[in-house]
């Protein structure tokens, strides 16, 4: 199904700590259908701020069987949008927010036992919180362990809700807070989340409890480095699951390298909602997704820096390359799929499909 956006109303706002709010959505009954989700996903909002079309990604804190829909907003420095809803937002505002996207997703297993090991940093915890929630309501079997970092207790996102599910589900899930800037009595609790961090808590908590499934969301240096030391101690890649946590407000656009491949000169075609726009493309040219909005096709996009997957479209005919690529799967690529705002054609037709 190709993301909408709908203007939503505001249900609450709640501040979860000095510089994060946390911002729930009504979802009217006719939308119900398009607005569900699975744990792990995000929605994208949209506003305006001084004439400038605002858009962000935030992953859902909630989880589809709480019946809510709620995002968490950490204030970044300088950051618009986040400053715009930490400092503005409040319960009977509308906001524009898309339909949940997202690839990071945890499908619940009631039958079989399982142990899903979720690592989180800072705001990070926002799916890793939907994803937890849903793991210990939906798998009664399963065992959960959450390795959560943070500078200090008091910037702990969502504190009382994970220590509450630890009190609910003390057969079940352990929580391991990791601070950088506070003891909590114990070397191995102290620091970053890294390679040599992961190695050391793998040791005490993993190695007689090999995880089935790993979810990881942070800062991309955290991703690699907790990735390197699973993979290293055993775990099999494919049951990694990890998704770049970036600030929203300030997605780091890594200077891409220049491209020096052929040029070549495209007709492309683009397919939305059974509509059909026609361009004239360069493979060294402006990317599909900006091409094509300029020439007044309303395709889905959000980060616009090849990370959250919302302009994610399939290729009919043709070639194209990315740019960069933080979110499609191998296999997604396997298959055609492309992130529209990174990619280019590489054949002098081009067919691209936002409908399969
Ligand atoms: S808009 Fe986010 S990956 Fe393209």
């Amino acid at each position: 199904m190709t993301p909408k956006f709908h203007s939503l109303v505001i249900k609450d706002v709640r501040e979860e700590t000095e510089d994060c709010v946390s911002i729930a959505f009504e979802v009217p009954a006719e939308l119900r259908e398009a607005y569900q989700y699975v744990s792990g996903q995000y929605l994208t909002l949209r506003t305006d701020i001084d004439g400038e079309d605002i858009r962000r990604s935030y992953s859902l804190c909630s989880a589809p069987h709480e019946d809510e829909w709620r995002v968490a907003v950490k204030q970044v420095e300088g950051g618009k949008f986040s400053t715009f809803a930490n400092a503005s937002l409040k319960a009977g505002d509308r906001l524009d927010v898309m339909t949940p996207m997202g690839n990071f997703n945890f499908e619940p297993a009631a039958s079989k036992k399982r142990s899903i090991v979720l690592f989180a940093a800072g705001s990070g915890v926002t799916p890793i919180l939907s994803i937890a929630k849903t793991a210990l309501t939906h798998g009664p079997k399963s065992d959960v362990t959450i390795f959560y970092g943070n500078k200090t207790i008091a910037s702990i996102i969502f504190r009382e809700e994970v220590e509450g599910l630890k009190n609910e589900y003390m057969d079940r899930l352990r929580l391991v807070h990791i601070l950088s800037r506070e003891n909590l009595g114990t070397p191995l609790f102290k620091g970053r989340i890294d390679l040599e961090k992961t190695n050391k808590l793998f040791k005490v908590y993993l190695e007689s409890d090999t995880p089935d499934e790993v979810y990881i969301c942070g800062p991309e240096q955290m991703i690699l480095d907790v990735k390197e030391s699973l993979i290293a101690n055993g775990i099999d890649p494919k049951t990694v699951h990890f998704e770049l946590f970036t600030t929203a407000d300030s997605i780091e656009h890594k200077p891409i390298e220049k491209y020096e491949g052929p040029h070549i000169e495209s007709n492309v075609s683009v397919i939305l909602d059974g509509d059909r726009f026609d361009l004239h493309l360069e493979s060294d040219g402006e990317s599909l997704l900006d091409a094509a909005t300029k020439a007044g096709a309303d395709l889905p996009f959000a980060c616009k820096g090849g990370v959250c997957c919302t302009c994610k479209a399939k290729i009919i005919e043709g070639k194209a390359r990315m740019d960069v690529n933080y979110s499609l799967e191998p296999d997604e690529v396997a298959a055609g799929y492309i992130l529209t705002c990174q990619a280019h054609p590489m054949s002098d037709k081009l067919v691209v499909s936002f409908d399969d």
